[in-house]
């Protein structure tokens, strides 16, 4: 019976793959997509113990600002203003983000090193074009902080062989690279260095098909643990903790 199915299925495959359906329905691939990522976020939201954290879901208005709150229930959670941590910023622009986090975690044995093109992203992103979001390398008076320039697939490799990132201390990686792409060559770049207690943030998390998407594959593939720390704006800005 088994081997029965097994050749059916097989003989289908053919047949799918000799009419090329994409050439009448590929339209139907973005939709699909979109649509079973937000079954996977929905999942994933109602999966998560939420009594206890930061969550303001549900909240009608989106109020950008609140990520600040949400950094300031990490760093006052895990104590992190005096523990020397490293902290990697991937998606730094006009690095309004890596600043809160370099004022705010004063210890100085902690590291910041933020990442981006400053050229702005490499695709189109929403109604966002190739290019948008250039920025100058941002002066900062700190010696702790350091900037990465140039696309996260030609400096993060390079930067992880020159720097000891095992050692020891806790790691912060922020994520805000906004692409599916950048979001997962990212996570999966820094997998072999993530141990529990490392805090994933995410500044655009409930994009579907973007960073939701990226972080999903990672864990299912990579077999990660996660637990989510804190959540603003119906989960568009998350800090979750490797288990
Ligand atoms: C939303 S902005 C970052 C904002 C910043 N974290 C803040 O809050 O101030 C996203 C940035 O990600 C960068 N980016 C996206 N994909 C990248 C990649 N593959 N390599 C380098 N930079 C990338 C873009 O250049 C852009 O500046």
């Amino acid at each position: 019976m088994n081997r029965t199915i097994i050749k059916v299925k097989a003989f289908l495959k053919g047949i799918i793959l000799m009419l090329k359906p994409h050439i009448f329905i590929g339209w139907l691939r973005e939709p699909l997509l979109t649509m079973s990522n937000i079954l996977s976020l929905t999942k994933w939201a109602a999966s998560q113990d939420t009594k206890t954290i930061l969550n303001d879901f549900y909240s009608p208005l989106r109020d950008y600002t609140k990520r600040y709150q949400l950094y300031q229930n990490v760093v006052d959670n895990l104590n992190l203003k005096n523990e020397g941590i490293d902290y990697l910023e991937f998606g730094v622009s006009g690095a309004y983000s890596f600043k809160w986090w370099l004022a705010n975690c004063v210890n100085p044995d902690s590291r910041f090193y933020g990442f981006d093109t400053f050229e702005g992203l490499p695709e189109s992103w929403g109604i966002y074009n190739k290019g948008d979001m250039a920025a100058n390398v941002p002066n900062i008076d700190d010696i702790r902080g350091k900037f990465i320039k140039g696309l996260f697939q030609e400096t993060v490799a390079n930067f992880l062989s020159n720097h000891n990132l095992k050692n020891g201390k806790r790691k912060i990686v922020h994520l805000d690279a906004d692409l599916f792409s950048s979001t997962l060559y990212t996570l999966t770049s820094i997998a072999p260095y993530l141990k529990k207690g490392d805090v994933l943030l995410f500044d655009e998390f409930n994009v579907p098909n973007h960073e939701f998407y990226a972080f999903k594959i990672f864990c299912d593939s990579y077999y990660i643990k996660t637990r989510l720390l804190a959540a603003v704006n119906n989960y568009f800005q998350v800090a979750l903790i490797i288990e």
